[in-house]
């Protein structure tokens, strides 16, 4: 089954979900019913490393877990899911019984498979595990031949859509605009025209003309100035250049500039009002949740936005929603004190 096409994965509420993304599929007895804090901490540390999403199948349910989201229930328990999955895992060949983990690339065909040994641990820290096996299969095999790429990241699938529709709409205006005989391909290697976009930024408009396959990170930094914005790891690992686009948290460094107009980008440098600090920036400042400074405005931006969505309840599960935002000084315990606080006195 390695290097060909994953067999169809027929299980309601999954149709439509992750295309063309990189996703690693796992058949596990008993689901994620036994799901603790630190299995579910180990796994999506893999699934960063792997930039991939993980789906879980069982009879007992179906949950979808991505790096940096609350776990997504895709479906109940019940006759007609458990014929599903049977039926899946059949034509993934898994037998009744067996737990099985399959990682599959983003253009969807199957590149890692695993059974999970039966006798070590609960059904969730052996999931942990294999995806620790996986990640490390997956990660050895792309350093022995980059050309075999397992996985796209999220980046490249980004940008491969992004090239193949500027493809697709300029092979479409040479149809209208030529005669048949003057068709040919663009050159592979030809550059995308630059394009006018609009940004608005904490409420203003923004005009530039960039490349299409630049990333907000860079139209922010590079293009308007706007620095507070920091570019850590350039991957989607680090958090640092976390901005809210609709009060949502994005790593603005997988966002295509192009992709974000006619949307409301918050920045660091937008928080502040006539009135002073954001409560959250003065929280920081008021617990010292700082060393070096670098990862704190995307800290306080996802900080802003886990609050707004009622997230920080405890401290342990503002650890949870914030462990996308890593901080190299390991001000941790400050920062937690700083987001609870901030939530506190905002009653
Ligand atoms: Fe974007 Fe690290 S710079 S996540
Ligand atoms: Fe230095 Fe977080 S304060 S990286």
């Amino acid at each position: 089954m390695i290097d060909s096409p994953a067999p169809e994965l027929a299980v309601s509420g999954l149709e439509r979900r992750g295309q063309g993304e990189p996703r690693v599929l796992a058949f596990v007895r008993g689901g994620l019913d036994h799901l603790s804090p630190e299995a579910l901490r180990a796994i999506r540390a893999e699934l960063r490393g792997l930039g991939a999403e993980l789906v879980v199948v069982s009879p007992d349910g179906a949950w979808l877990l991505r790096p940096d989201d609350p776990v997504e229930p895709l479906a109940a328990a019940g006759d007609a899911l458990a014929a599903e999955v049977a039926a899946s895992a059949e034509r993934f060949g898994v037998s009744a019984g067996d737990d099985a983990v399959f990682v599959i690339d983003g253009r969807g065909a199957v590149r890692f498979s695993y059974r999970l040994p039966p006798e070590a641990g609960g059904a969730c820290a052996r999931l942990a595990s294999a995806l620790a096996i996986a990640g490390r299969t997956v990660h050895a095999r792309d350093r022995h031949d980059p050309r075999q790429r397992v996985l796209f990241t999220r980046r490249e699938w980004t940008v491969t859509c992004l090239v193949a529709g500027c493809a697709a709409a300029f092979l479409s205006c040479k149809e209208q605009t030529h005669r048949p005989a003057d068709r040919r391909p663009p050159p592979a290697d030809e550059t995308p025209p630059d394009l006018d976009v609009t940004l608005t930024i904490n409420r203003k408009p923004h005009q530039l003309r960039i490349d299409p396959r630049t990333s907000l990170l860079d139209a922010l930094r590079e293009r308007l100035g706007m620095t507070g914005t920091k570019k850590g790891c350039d991957m989607g690992q680090c958090g640092a250049c976390t901005v809210l686009i609709g009060g949502k948290r994005v790593t603005s460094c997988l966002t295509l500039a192009v992709m974000a107009q006619g949307k409301d980008i918050t920045t660091i440098e937008g928080l502040a009002g006539d009135g002073g600090l954001h409560p959250v920036q003065a929280a920081f400042v008021a617990h010292d949740g700082l060393q070096c400074g670098y990862c704190t405005p995307g800290q306080i931006m996802s900080a802003v936005a886990l609050i707004a969505e009622g997230h920080a309840t405890s401290d342990d599960e503002v650890r949870e929603q914030m462990s996308g935002n890593l901080c190299r000084c390991g001000a941790y315990p400050n920062i937690i004190a700083a987001i609870q606080s901030a939530r506190r006195s905002r009653g």
